[in-house]
């Protein structure tokens, strides 16, 4: 059950009183893709045909006999028509003139380049997807993805895509662990990997993790390694038979793989994202709805012309990658741009740097990354060439104004639209977000539901707000929505269907209604935190740490954080008999990072005497988070002083009642 937002109203009224607002200019409106208001009401009236006139402009190989079935919570899109994906990505342009248009300019973090064509694309996508065959994938089967961020990522899922074989995405950054884990949920049977890749000027061993997880996987049969290493050789051991190199299998590779005609319903990919269990759940994507939401949005969020330079500056172990840095951009034919390190290397104008070199016109990123660039000074972006930008965009959290204004005027030069766009792994698409040629923009607000999408706010127990604070229901279905959880259908309607009958699907963040209709998006309500953009879940964390020999008990909440908007805090009560100390604080955090990976690392360990629960046993998160905030003990003591959290605890169960 879901508690009723805690929303910072007084912060987001003194906004709405400043009345500070941006009126599209009339250059951009004169152009825009969405251009004319009246798609709001023709949307809402008939969402079907609205979805379907974007789905016919992809190519199908049948066509659909019905729009939707829908049939809560399941629904079906676009029935009886087929497709593929890697063909709607690739195929298509290469018969029109694109065919040499850079698909993907690619940049290493070391400074090694690569553009992809899509000719090229179609060439590595054909090769790699008959690569996969002789490795025995067939249709339907899961094929794990484990790389950096390399063209060789967005190649091998096409490359699934176009024999109809199942790609689950795992971010590099994630533990050995955690990839093993995944694997085995999934059963995949091949998992493509690289000898590693490059962040913040080290080397991630990508290859010697996934040794390790592979010890723990019965179901992969082969190994794929794709040789990135761009200067030192990378130590790197090949099991013989199961192991092989990218390069070799390639140069083996039949030139041309015919792609197979996939139901519209059938699974795209499986992505595995935090949930308020220990257990990450595998949220399923299928072909045609996911295709026409990603299509979709990518044309008219980001007004994709046939001349831009895209960057998506996500990571394709996220649904940000999949969605707008493969999906979305190749479906429209666009140029986009892919980087595979850090924003600080090897200096902190790395980004600009990029925009500068390719021209780049468009730009989504995350309010974690503007609030770096915000604290790192005006001087990075100012010294660069910056003038390409049209167009910015925003997601993974709420953006604070302050950071909307700066990224408005230090990098768009206040001649850019900034679209801040919510959505979840879960939706599959943008959801709520401006149009950039017809939305007057509000700084801290994701505004209003893209034509088709009928966004709401709701009580706990069902009553639609009109105006103010409450959680965010999602009222009728969307062609990109998942379709379920992997193996897990009870989870599936659990978590999404269950806080309100007839298929209102429960989003779990917090939002606002202010008088124009305008959104605002208020964060999580549920056990799960946003960390840099990240989602991460606080019992995840906990079982890393109670899995750790010395600890009794862990409870983990977020902590406000001035760049990464939260970070993680843990609570920590230790087995008898074991002394607390710095040193076990860093144990501790390095166990959590050996389980999940780096992103979960605690920022803050306290160990507790005892963790504050209330009389029925519930740990008192809220009071924790207080704690943790610095609102009632000092940053510089590990230890949570028993009598001020007895205090605490005191104060809050008379408030409580
Ligand atoms: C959660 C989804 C979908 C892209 C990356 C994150 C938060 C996302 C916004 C935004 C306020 C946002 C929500 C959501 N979120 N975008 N523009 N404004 N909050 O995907 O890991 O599935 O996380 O991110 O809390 O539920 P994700």
């Amino acid at each position: 059950m879901a508690k009723t937002p805690d929303p910072a109203s007084q912060e987001i009224d003194a906004l709405l009183d400043e009345r500070r607002t941006f009126v599209p200019s009339d250059a951009f409106r004169a152009s825009a893709n969405a251009a004319d208001g009246a798609v709001y009401d023709r949307a809402a009236a008939d969402p079907e045909a609205f979805w379907a006139g974007f789905a016919r402009e992809l190519e199908w190989i049948e066509p659909w006999s019905t729009v939707l079935e829908w049939d809560p919570p399941n629904a079906r899109w676009f029935v009886g028509g087929k497709l593929n994906a890697s063909v709607n990505c690739i195929d298509r342009h290469v018969r029109t003139a694109r065919r040499n248009k850079a698909a993907l300019i690619w940049e290493g973090e070391p400074g090694d380049r690569r553009t992809l064509t899509y000719f090229d694309l179609y060439r590595e996508v054909n090769a790699f997807a008959g690569v996969l065959k002789s490795l025995g994938v067939t249709r339907g089967d899961r094929v794990a993805l484990y790389l950096p961020l390399v063209p060789e990522l967005a190649i091998a899922m096409l490359a699934c895509a176009r024999i109809g074989a199942v790609h689950s995405v795992v971010f590099g950054g994630f533990s050995a662990e955690s990839l093993r884990d995944r694997i085995n949920d999934a059963s995949a049977s091949v998992l493509v990997t690289a000898d590693g890749g490059y962040r913040r000027g080290g080397v991630v061993a990508l290859k010697q993790m996934a040794d390790d997880a592979l010890e723990g996987t019965p179901s992969i049969q082969h190994v794929v390694v794709v040789r990135r290493q761009a200067h030192d050789p990378l130590p790197v051991s090949m099991q013989a038979e199961r192991d092989h190199w990218y390069h070799e299998l390639m140069a083996e590779a039949p030139l041309r793989c015919e792609p197979e005609a996939m139901d519209a319903e059938d699974l795209l990919y499986i992505l595995y994202t935090s949930g308020t269990t220990g257990k990450p759940k595998g949220i399923m994507h299928t072909t045609g709805g996911y295709l026409t939401g990603t299509y979709a949005t990518t044309k008219w969020v980001f007004d994709l012309k046939e001349d831009d330079v895209y960057w998506c500056t996500a990571d394709i172990g996220w649904v940000t990658g999949h969605s707008y840095l493969v999906y979305g951009p190749l479906a429209n034919g666009a140029t986009a741009v892919m980087y595979e390190g850090a924003p600080d290397w090897p200096a902190r104008d790395r980004m600009w740097e990029i925009v500068e070199r390719y021209g780049v016109t468009i730009f989504y990123t995350a309010p974690t990354a503007i609030r770096a660039f915000m604290k790192w000074g005006t001087d990075w972006p100012a010294k660069r060439d910056l003038s390409s930008l049209r167009l910015l965009g925003s997601v993974g959290e709420p953006i604070n104004p302050e950071a909307w204004m700066w990224y408005h005027e230090h990098v768009g030069r206040q001649q850019c639209p900034v679209v801040d766009t919510w959505w979840q792994t879960e939706t599959g698409a943008i959801l709520i977000t401006p149009l950039p040629g017809l939305t007057t923009l509000k700084p801290g607000s994701a505004s209003r539901p893209f034509p088709g999408i009928t966004a709401e706010i709701r009580t706990a127990d069902g009553q639609k707000v009109e105006k103010g604070g409450g959680l965010l229901a999602i009222a009728k279905p969307w062609p990109s929505m998942l379709r379920g959880i992997y193996r897990d259908p009870e989870r599936f309607v659990a978590q999404y269907w269950s806080q309100w009958p007839d298929g209102i699907y429960f989003t779990g963040d917090g939002a606002k209604l202010d008088d124009d209709g305008y959104f605002w998006l208020l964060g999580r309500v549920d056990d799960v935190l946003n960390v840099a953009g990240h989602r991460l879940g606080t019992m995840e964390v906990e079982s890393a740490l109670v899995d750790h020999p010395d600890v009794a008990e862990a409870a983990v909440v977020g902590r406000s954080h001035d760049i990464k908007g939260e970070a993680v805090a843990a609570f920590v009560t230790v087995r008898e008999g074991v002394e607390t100390s710095d040193t076990l604080v860093d144990v501790l955090k390095a166990h959590v990072v050996k389980k999940i990976g780096a992103i979960a690392r605690p920022d803050l360990v306290l160990f507790a005497a005892d963790l504050p629960k209330t009389r029925s046993g519930k740990i008192m998160r809220r009071l924790l988070r207080d704690i943790a905030d610095g609102k009632a003990l000092g940053d510089t003591t590990t230890l949570a002083d028993p009598a001020v959290v007895a205090k605490l605890k005191d104060e809050y169960e008379d408030e409580e009642g």
